[in-house]
């Protein structure tokens, strides 16, 4: 059995993280992975729960903080770690680097304190890769304003993006090990395939 790995999919919204996330999950499951599909916040009857209430009741920043790592708590004990335990490919719709973006980077609210928090829920626990697709923010925002109504973030305007932008690029230049930076502004075979060429530079895909 191949041991559970663990990829992220991380960037701002309408970045194409969702997009490519089908593709991927086909193409693991063509090479004998038993794949597993989620995202955050959510991913358990719970944490979905949770994220209604983050993605669209006001609240103050800490309350958001909170709210996303107890979804991340019951997120990574009931579906991850086993998922992981029994040798899954865990392939997961934003996790911590977007906490660290959103709140750290978008809202301004403590590092230090959403580092703590990272300790706490996830004792050690981190991807084995970070897929980080990065474009302009004006780019992200003229692709989901042609097809989505927006949610408390998505109605942010662009500075925020960027600030959120800057936010994953601290988390990247943290964690290069880890990080896979894509030119998410290309057209979408051009995004597929950096990704591609990405998996095939691990020594366990
Ligand atoms: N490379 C691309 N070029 C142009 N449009 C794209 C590309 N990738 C995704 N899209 C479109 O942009 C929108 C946002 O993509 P999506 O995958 O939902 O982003 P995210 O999940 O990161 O918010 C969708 O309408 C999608 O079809
Ligand atoms: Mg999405």
């Amino acid at each position: 059995m191949k041991p559970g790995r663990f990829i992220t999919f991380e960037g701002i919204d309408g970045a194409g993280k969702s997009s490519h996330l089908d593709a991927m999950a086909a193409w693991a499951r063509e090479r004998g992975h038993d794949v597993v599909l989620t995202r955050e916040p959510g991913g358990t009857a719970l944490a979905e729960r949770l994220r209604e209430l983050v993605l669209h009741a006001p609240m103050d920043a800490l309350t958001e903080a909170l709210l996303v790592f107890a979804a991340r708590r019951d997120h990574l004990v009931q579906l991850i770690e086993p998922a992981l335990a029994r040798g899954s490919l865990v392939l997961c719709d934003r996790f911590t680097d977007a906490s660290f973006a959103y709140q750290g980077g978008g809202r301004g609210f403590s590092l230090e304190v959403l580092g703590r928090l990272e300790d706490w829920v996830q004792q050690g626990r981190q991807p084995d890769l970070t897929l980080w697709f990065d474009l302009p923010a004006a780019t992200a925002a003229q692709r989901r304003g042609a097809v989505r109504a927006p949610d408390r973030f998505e109605a942010q305007d662009l500075a925020f993006f960027e600030r959120v932008s800057a936010g994953y690029a601290q988390r990247a230049s943290a964690a290069p090990e880890r990080f896979a930076r894509l030119h998410a502004q290309g057209e979408r075979p051009a995004v597929w395939a950096e990704i591609q060429d990405v998996m095939r530079t691990l020594a366990w895909w």
